[in-house]
């Protein structure tokens, strides 16, 4: 049975998106079966990975709203081990149709309840807020990554973040987990990089990623060429950074994602 893990934080361009497609391709490269869904109405996944809107052939929208089943919505990327269920940018209308539709809080967990067998780990992109689909989201998931950027705001976003994580697991899903927190974007010789690390390893000791994912100009550049940067530059640090990221949350788990709680 596979892991359902939401990369969730709720700020925008912390390197959600980015730790998402290029954590789904180490994991597939790893040979375990992935997918990889995109539930954030900007479609970023969609465009980080190349799939224009003439090659998606539906999206969680039309899931959420019993247009399409999932299975019909699944889409196979140029890696064998990694599937992808995008979202297409969403128009203002539709946007608030989502919002509709996802009031309905168990309706992803109801979808993924029979595809998480068909995967070792699924990974779901969030968008930047609570509210949404990212409680869908939460109710579903087995567990939660926080990408974090090192920044003087950060803790208090990772305080709200577990705030929230505590609420769900309260009174929607007592399973839910925290897979980590992790680094992005870190320059290491920067005195805030420090601070921050330094405060969130006092405050949240066994919940850090031992590995960061240092910042890396390359993988702004990547998105240019529409692939993830562990495919373009896989030379790169923030890539051997990212392989490093799945061999630590393979370590952390048993074989074949296979929960460890
Ligand atoms: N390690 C890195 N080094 C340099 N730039 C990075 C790194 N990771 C991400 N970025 C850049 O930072 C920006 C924000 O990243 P990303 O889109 O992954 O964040 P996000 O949390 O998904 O944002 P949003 O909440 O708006 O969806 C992007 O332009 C991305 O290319
Ligand atoms: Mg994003």
């Amino acid at each position: 049975m596979g892991k359902i893990i939401a990369i969730v934080l709720p700020k925008g361009g912390v390197g959600k998106t980015t730790t998402a497609i290029n954590l789904a391709y180490a994991l597939a490269q790893n040979k375990k079966r992935t997918l990889l869904i995109d539930v954030d109405p900007s479609g970023q996944c969609a465009t980080a990975l190349g799939f224009t809107d003439d090659k998606i052939k539906g999206d969680i929208l039309d899931v959420f709203s019993f247009s399409k089943s999932f299975k019909n919505v699944i889409h196979k990327t140029d890696d064998p081990n990694l599937d992808f269920v995008p979202i297409r940018r969403l128009s203002y209308n539709n946007e608030k149709r989502l919002a509709n539709l996802a009031s309905r809080e168990l309706i992803l967990k109801d979808v993924l309840d029979s595809e998480v067998y068909s995967y070792n780990y699924i990974l779901i992109d969030c968008p930047p807020s609570l509210i949404g689909t990212t409680t869908n989201v939460l109710i579903a998931a087995d567990s939660v990554l926080i990408p974090i950027k090192a920044a003087k705001f950060s803790l208090n976003e990772v305080d709200r973040i577990m705030e929230h994580i505590n609420y769900i697991k309260d009174h929607r899903n007592a399973n839910l987990r925290i897979e980590g927190i992790l680094l992005t974007m870190h320059e290491r010789n920067t005195k805030v990089a420090f601070k921050v690390k330094k405060e969130l390893l006092l405050k949240y000791p066994n919940l850090m990623m031992k590995i960061s994912i240092p910042k890396n100009i390359e993988v702004a550049e990547s998105t240019f060429l529409s692939k993830p940067i562990i495919l373009t530059n896989p030379d790169a640090k923030s890539s051997k950074a990212y392989i490093k990221l799945a061999d630590e949350l393979l370590a952390n788990n048993s074989f074949n994602g296979v929960k460890v709680v």
